[in-house]
């Protein structure tokens, strides 16, 4: 495996950042998790953007030009010969001393891993996901932003923590108010008859990029799209349920909390959604390799 760092290609064994970086020290730090899907880049624009975007709200500057960032992402995947895979692009506060003050980081680190990614196996596609709503809340958005996609995912990682023996795929943080937020590393929809319904930006989940890219399908679709406050008593009452990400792609739900979802299978919205965001991922992207 080659991995890049600060300009140069290493072999794993002999890719180190300094201990001194803030973005172990503090999780100060942001990032990106991109997926490859027959040689092209998925949604590299909009991954890009949010990359920048996350820099910006912890005043970090990037100091490679978005070209260049691309072009050192593009030369990892080729290195690695990677056709279908998972690059995850890391950008971090640097090296600093041991007070957590950022501006004493004087340059910021840049690393950048691609890899091959397979979170579930295909039955649970098949079968459908289980999930439980989690005792942690998602993070305040007036305490950590968790539309920053930053390298401080304690919260995510405290919600992962409770999923421990318990015979389900994935946890449900509701906002500290009680609204349905999102799983801990994926965006979360309801169906009820052709309309889909997912949380509402200003409640703080990540702003997905598999979740914007299926709200434009399900519009394409003929299917109703809403931005809303919902509780638990929407998702119960839901007749299908699926999460979106990058990693997971669009999985479906069939239980909450021991409940299930509709009739506890797959839903033909769901199935729908899942054929088309396939068929777009597979037909899209920005190639990697030269013209396919
Ligand atoms: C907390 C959280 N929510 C949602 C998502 C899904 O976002 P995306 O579709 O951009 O991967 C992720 C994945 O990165 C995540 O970490």
């Amino acid at each position: 495996m080659q991995i890049y760092i600060d300009g140069e290609f290493y072999k794993e064994e002999d890719a180190k950042v300094s201990v001194f970086d803030h973005g172990l020290l503090y999780g100060d730090g942001v990032f990106e998790g991109i997926r490859i899907y027959s040689g092209r880049v998925f949604e590299l624009d909009a991954h890009i953007d949010r990359l920048y975007a996350s820099a910006l709200a912890l005043a970090l500057d990037i100091p490679l030009s978005r070209t260049d960032l691309i072009e050192a992402m593009m030369e990892t995947i080729r290195r690695n010969e990677i056709l279908d895979g998972y690059v995850r692009l890391v950008v971090t506060r640097g090296k600093g001393d041991l007070g957590l003050n950022p501006n004493k980081c004087p340059k910021p680190t840049i690393f950048c891993i691609a890899d091959g990614i397979t979170l579930y196996p295909k039955e649970v596609y098949e079968r459908g996901f289980k999930v439980v709503t989690l005792a942690t809340r998602r993070n305040d958005p007036q305490a950590i932003n968790p539309r920053i996609k930053s390298l401080n995912y304690l919260n995510n990682v405290l919600g992962a923590l409770e999923l421990r023996g318990c015979d389900v795929n994935e946890g449900l943080f509701l906002t500290t108010s009680g609204y349905v937020c999102e799983c801990t590393a994926d965006n979360f929809f309801l169906v009820k008859g052709r309309k889909l319904m997912t949380p509402h930006p200003a409640l703080g989940a990540l702003g997905g990029i598999t979740r914007a890219t299926v709200m434009r399908l399900a519009d394409s679709m003929g299917l109703q799209v809403e931005e809303g406050f919902y509780t638990l008593y929407d998702v119960y009452n839901a007749e299908e349920a699926f999460l979106t990400g990058t990693a997971a792609e669009v999985g479906p739900v069939v239980e909450v909390d021991k409940r299930p979802i509709g009739a506890g299978v797959p839903g033909p919205v769901t199935k729908e959604i899942i054929a088309r965001f396939h068929e777009f991922a597979l037909s899209t992207g920005i190639p990697i390799y030269g013209t396919p």
